[in-house]
């Protein structure tokens, strides 16, 4: 199988809660990576190749930052992901600061996120935004959240599942950010995972909201509790296999 993606996106996050990141000053590396672990950090930011399944399967992922302009950075990926059913890489834009709060002293966290994609082929994939939470400051995984920009014959974690195999949402059609998004809810086995999927199946490519407005609707509706800490925020694309051409 044969695959070949670009993923050029604009991820910028912001906790407004907390004092303004300052920037570093320092010329940008927009050098392509792609040993599995690696990483490229810029201010409050990191590019993580994060390839964690890479041994289910062969292929290959790289990956760059090719502009920063205060809180927004772009950056592109391009991947190419054989054999087995589990995701291969994550690779992602993490930020790195005002980590660590309760979700009851969050205020918000504003993204935006612009992003377009080139394949051919079928391939099996998501593009979403992915946070962690703990139960004590930089602890253990608790929780793992995850809003699904777009889903490319990929499936959530779910604890239950229709008659006809497919995931059953725990809530359906709940509207935060200005989208309708099914909710699934299940363990993978670390974490508790849930996931908000756009319920009429199209892809976000322009988001821009509140990420709080989704952990805020969990500790209201489905039992995560507001003494967790957000260890985690990233935003990335979930890469399983797949055949593409990449156009540019
Ligand atoms: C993907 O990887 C396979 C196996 O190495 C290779 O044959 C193929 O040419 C690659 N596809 C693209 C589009 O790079
Ligand atoms: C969700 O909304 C769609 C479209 O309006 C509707 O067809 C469906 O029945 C709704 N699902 C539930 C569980 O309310
Ligand atoms: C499942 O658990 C692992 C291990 O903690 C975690 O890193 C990963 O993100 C989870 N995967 C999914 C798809 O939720």
């Amino acid at each position: 199988m044969l695959s070949f993606i670009k993923l050029a996106s604009f991820l910028s996050v912001m906790i407004l809660a907390f004092a303004a990141p300052t920037e570093l000053e320092k010329r940008l590396d927009t050098s392509s990576h792609c040993g599995q672990w690696d990483t490229v950090t810029e201010g409050s930011y990191s590019l993580l190749l994060d390839q964690w399944g890479a041994s289910g399967g062969s292929g290959k992922d790289c990956a760059a930052l090719t502009s920063v302009s205060g809180t927004t950075l772009g950056w592109t990926t391009t991947w190419n992901w054989s054999g087995g059913t589990g995701v291969k890489s994550y690779t992602n834009i993490q930020l790195n600061s005002g980590l660590n709060k309760q979700l009851s002293a969050i205020k918000s966290i504003q993204s935006t996120w612009k992003w377009s994609q080139s394949t051919s082929g079928s391939i099996v994939a998501n593009i979403a935004y992915d946070l962690f939470t703990s139960s004590t400051s930089g602890g253990a995984n608790v929780n793992e959240i995850m809003v699904w920009l777009a889903n490319f014959n990929a499936g959530p974690i779910s604890s239950a599942y229709n008659s006809d195999g497919t995931p059953k949402p725990a809530k359906s059609n709940v509207s935060i950010a200005g989208h309708t998004w099914n909710v699934y809810s299940g363990s993978n086995g670390s974490n508790n995972v849930y996931s908000f999927l756009p319920s009429n199946g199209a892809s976000i490519t322009s988001f821009s909201g509140d990420l709080n407005l989704f952990l805020k609707y969990l500790t209201a509706n489905l039992g995560v509790s507001t003494s967790q800490y957000l260890k985690t925020a990233q935003g990335g694309t979930e890469a399983t296999s797949g055949s593409a051409t990449l156009t540019r």
